[in-house]
C-alpha cells in the first residue's frame, strides 16, 4: 500500500538545521584537544625532495609538527596511488601535498607551513595536452569499464560513399570541481580506532579505503558524512584531505582538522580532463546518419590512469550503420582527472550535439527533426532494444513549450536592436545505473519505523527522497518513519555519485521494509529489525542488463552582443525523461543544477594551465570564471511522467547529471544562429565573437 510520499515535493527534511547553522560539516563538530592541519604544496612539478628544513616552522608559536615523508607513518600500498601521500620524496606533479603541519589553531598552522623550507630536484615537465602529444596511447579500457574503442560496419568507406559530410574538431579546456564545501575532515584515533567526520559522496568507500591504507580490521573504521556541501564527483572517493587527516593526527596523538582551501580545490582533488574531440558525421539527404566516428583525446597523470569515456555518449545517441569510437591519452605531469559532473557524456555530447548541429545545416533540415530522424529503438551499440527511450517525446514538448516551430534556420536571422538572437537545441542522454547496497528497517514499540543506510546527501535533497520511498514501501505515513544516513556504522550503500544513489538506495529500502511487513504479519516481538539488500541490474540472470539511460532535449535562446561579442541567455529549457522522479522539488533543482552548469561550461569555465611552471594560472573564484544570474534570464526544467518497470523497484533513473549533458551544445549551437560563428573550443568568451557585427 502506497501512501503517496513519492512524487510529492516534500521540503528538505534537513532543511531548518542548515539554514539555522545547526547541521553540522565535517570540520564542525566540536571536538576536545582538536588541533589544526594545513596542507604544504610541493613548488615544483617533477622531481625529488632533497631536503625539508622544520626548524623554523616548528619553533613558530602553536606548531606541534611537520608531517612529510621522513616521518609519516607508512601506509599500505593499494589501487589509488595518488593517496599515498607523504610516503616518498618523488613529486609527480605541481600541488602535491608533501608536508602537513599540525598546530593549536589555524593560523598557526598556516604560518607554520609558510615556514617549512623545501629544497627539491627537479627534471624536466610535459603538463599541456596537444594534439600530437608524444606519448598518446590507448587505454585497456575508459571509465567505468568500457571497451577503448569500437566499430561496426565500415566507417571509411560508409564516410566516403555520403552526399553530405562534416568533419569538425571540438575542444574543451580542463574544468574544476568547486563544492561550496571544500574537502575537509576531522580525523581521531582512539585505542588505535580511526573515526573520521569527512566531506565526501561515500562514507562507504572512504571507509574501506581507509581500512586499506592503514591497515585496519573494517571495524577500526568509521567514517562519518552527515551533511556534505557538495561534491560534483571530486569526493566520490576518498581524497587527499582524509589521508592527510588521519595521518597528521596519528603523527600528534591528537585530534586534526583539515580543511583544503579553496586555491588548494584546483588540481589535486580532480578536475574535468581536456579534451580534444574529431566528429565525422555522413547522410543522406534526408538527413538519415549512415556514418558516425567520434575520436577522442584526453590526458590522465603519471600515477594514475584515469581514461574519461568522452566518445561513449555517441555509441548509444543515434543510429547509423557504420560507426567507430576511439580513445586515446597521454600521460602528463599533472594531478590525476577525476570524475566532474557527467564524465565523460558531458564534453561528449558538447561535440556530438554541436556536429549534429553542423550536420542539420549542411543537410538542409531542422535540428529538431534531423534528430528525431535518427531515433532508434535499439541501442546501436549493443544491438538491443532500451528499456525505455524517450528522446523523442522530450524534443517535441521541448519544442511545444520553447516555441520552436517556424523558426527561419537562417543565421543571424533576428535581431534586436544591438543584439543578434538566436536559438538552438541539443539531445541529451546519462545511463541509468545502480550499485549494491543494504538497508536496514525497525518496527518500534511505538508504531514509528526507523531505516537505515550509509547513503550520502550531498545537498541533492538524497535524505528526503530515501524518508519518501520508505514510507510507501512501510505503507505509513511519511512522518512515522525516521531515516538515518551518512555514516559507515550503518548497512553499506552506494555512494552518491553516477546519478545511481536514488536508484540504488531506495532499492534496498524497498527489500527491507518488505521484508519488515513480511515478519510483521505475524506478530511478533515489540522491536523488529531486518536488513536487506537490493540486487542490481549488471545482470538479469546471468545476461546483461538491457541497456538504459535517461534522456533529454535541451533548448537555448541567445542574444549577442553585436559589437563586444558578449553573450547572454533569454532563457533555457530542458525537458527530460528520467524514470520515476521522487521528489518534484529536489528533482527540479538538480535539474536546473546540471543545466546551470553546462551553461557555465559553455560561457566561463577554463582552467589554464602554465607549462612553464606545472600550475593552474586561474586557481581561485574571482580568475576562474564561473556563471552568475546576469547569464540567464530563465532557466526551466520539465520532465515526463516516464515509467519504466524494468529499471528497479522504484523505477528511478536518476537525474543528477543527465541536465549537464548537452547544454554547452545547445548554447554553442544557439550562438552560431545568432551570429553565424561556430565556437569549436569552448569557453564561448567575447573575445572569440567580437567584431561579429562586421561579418555580415
Ligand atoms: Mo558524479 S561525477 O557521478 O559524482
Amino acid at each position: 500500500m502506497s501512501t503517496g510520499a513519492v512524487g510529492r515535493a516534500y521540503p528538505r527534511l534537513e532543511g531548518p538545521a542548515k539554514v539555522t547553522g545547526t547541521a553540522r560539516y565535517a570540520v564542525e563538530y566540536p571536538v576536545d584537544g582538536v588541533t589544526y592541519g594545513w596542507a604544504v604544496p610541493s613548488a615544483v612539478v617533477r622531481g625529488r625532495i632533497t631536503r625539508i628544513d622544520t626548524t623554523e616552522a616548528l619553533a613558530s608559536p602553536g606548531v606541534l609538527a611537520v608531517v612529510h615523508h621522513g616521518n609519516a607513518s607508512r601506509m599500505a600500498p593499494g589501487p589509488q596511488p595518488e593517496l599515498r601521500l607523504l610516503q616518498a620524496p618523488t613529486v609527480h606533479y605541481r600541488g602535491q601535498y608533501v608536508a602537513v603541519v599540525v598546530a593549536t589553531s589555524l593560523e598557526a598552522a598556516r604560518e607554520g607551513a609558510r615556514l617549512v623550507r623545501i629544497d627539491y630536484d627537479t627534471s624536466p615537465h610535459s603538463t599541456v595536452l596537444t594534439d600530437d602529444h608524444p606519448g598518446l596511447y590507448k587505454p585497456d579500457q575508459v571509465n567505468p569499464s568500457y571497451p577503448t574503442d569500437t566499430a561496426e560496419g565500415d566507417f571509411d568507406a560508409g564516410y566516403a560513399a555520403a552526399p553530405v559530410r562534416v568533419d569538425v574538431t571540438y575542444r574543451t579546456p580542463a574544468y574544476h570541481n568547486n563544492p561550496m564545501e571544500p574537502h575537509a575532515t576531522t580525523a581521531q584515533w582512539h585505542d588505535g580506532q580511526l573515526l573520521v567526520h569527512d566531506s565526501t559522496q561515500g562514507a562507504t568507500p572512504v571507509h574501506a579505503t581507509l581500512a586499506e591504507l592503514f591497515e585496519l580490521p573494517p571495524e577500526s573504521v568509521r567514517v562519518v558524512a552527515e551533511h556534505v556541501g557538495g561534491g560534483f564527483g571530486s569526493k566520490g572517493y576518498a581524497k587527499a584531505s582524509v589521508v592527510l587527516a588521519a595521518l597528521a593526527a596519528r603523527h600528534v596523538d591528537r585530534p586534526v582538522r583539515l580543511a583544503l582551501t579553496r586555491q588548494q580545490l584546483f588540481g589535486p582533488v580532480g578536475y574535468r580532463t581536456p579534451t580534444i574531440q574529431r566528429v565525422r558525421l555522413a547522410a543522406d539527404t534526408d538527413g538519415r546518419l549512415t556514418a558516425i566516428c567520434h575520436d577522442a583525446v584526453s590526458q590522465t597523470s603519471t600515477i594514475r590512469e584515469f581514461a574519461e569515456q568522452t566518445a561513449v555518449y555517441t555509441r548509444s545517441m543515434y543510429a547509423a550503420p557504420h560507426r567507430r569510437t576511439t580513445h586515446r591519452l597521454v600521460r602528463l605531469d599533472v594531478p590525476t582527472p577525476f570524475w566532474m559532473r557527467a564524465p565523460g557524456e558531458c564534453p561528449g555530447a558538447y561535440a556530438l550535439e554541436s556536429a549534429v548541429d553542423e550536420l542539420a545545416i549542411a543537410v538542409g533540415i531542422d535540428p529538431v527533426e534531423l534528430r528525431i530522424r535518427n531515433d532508434t529503438a535499439v541501442d546501436p551499440d549493443q544491438g538491443r532494444p532500451f528499456t525505455s527511450r524517450n528522446v523523442v517525446a522530450c524534443l517535441r514538448e521541448g519544442a511545444e513549450r520553447f516555441g520552436w516551430a517556424g523558426r527561419d534556420p537562417s543565421p543571424r536571422s533576428r535581431r534586436d536592436g544591438r543584439w543578434l538572437i538566436g536559438t538552438g537545441v541539443a539531445g541529451s542522454s546519462y545511463p541509468a545505473r545502480n550499485r549494491p547496497s543494504s538497508a536496514t528497517a525497525t518496527a518500534r514499540p511505538d508504531g514509528s519505523f526507523l531505516v537505515q543506510i550509509n547513503a550520502t546527501d550531498i545537498g541533492t535533497g538524497a535524505r528526503t527522497a530515501i524518508w519518501q520511498v520508505a514510507a510507501d514501501a512501510l505503507g505509513v505515513p511519511p512522518e512515522r518513519v525516521e531515516i538515518r544516513i551518512g555514516d559507515s556504522q550503518l548497512p553499506a550503500a552506494a555512494l552518491a555519485g553516477g546519478s545511481m544513489g536514488t536508484a540504488s538506495w531506495s532499492w534496498a529500502v524497498i527489500r527491507a521494509a518488505q521484508a519488515l511487513r513480511e515478519k510483521l504479519r505475524d506478530g511478533g516481538p515489540p522491536t523488529v529489525e531486518v536488513t536487506a539488500e537490493a540486487d542490481t541490474t549488471e545482470e538479469v540472470g546471468g545476461q546483461p542488463a538491457l541497456p538504459r539511460y535517461a534522456y533529454g532535449a535541451q533548448f537555448v535562446e541567445v542574444r549577442v552582443d553585436a559589437d563586444t561579442g558578449e553573450v547572454r541567455l533569454n532563457r533555457m529549457l530542458g525537458v527530460f525523461a528520467a524514470g520515476r522522479v521522487v521528489n518534484p522539488t529536489t528533482a527540479r533543482s538538480q535539474l536546473i543544477g546540471g543545466m546551470t552548469m553546462g551553461l557555465s561550461m559553455a560561457l566561463h569555465e577554463e582552467g589554464l594551465l602554465d607549462e612553464r611552471y606545472g600550475d593552474w594560472v586561474n586557481h581561485d573564484l574571482a580568475t576562474y570564471h564561473i556563471t552568475g544570474c546576469a547569464d540567464v534570464e530563465s532557466i526551466e526544467a520539465y520532465w515526463l511522467d516516464e515509467r519504466d518497470d524494468e529499471l528497479n523497484p522504484a523505477g528511478v533513473k536518476g537525474l543528477g547529471e543527465i541536465g549537464i549533458v548537452g547544454a554547452a551544445a545547445a548554447v554553442a549551437n544557439a550562438v552560431h544562429h545568432a551570429t553565424g560563428v561556430r565556437i569549436r573550443e569552448l569557453p564561448i568568451r567575447l573575445d572569440k565573437l567580437i567584431g561579429v557585427s562586421d561579418l555580415a
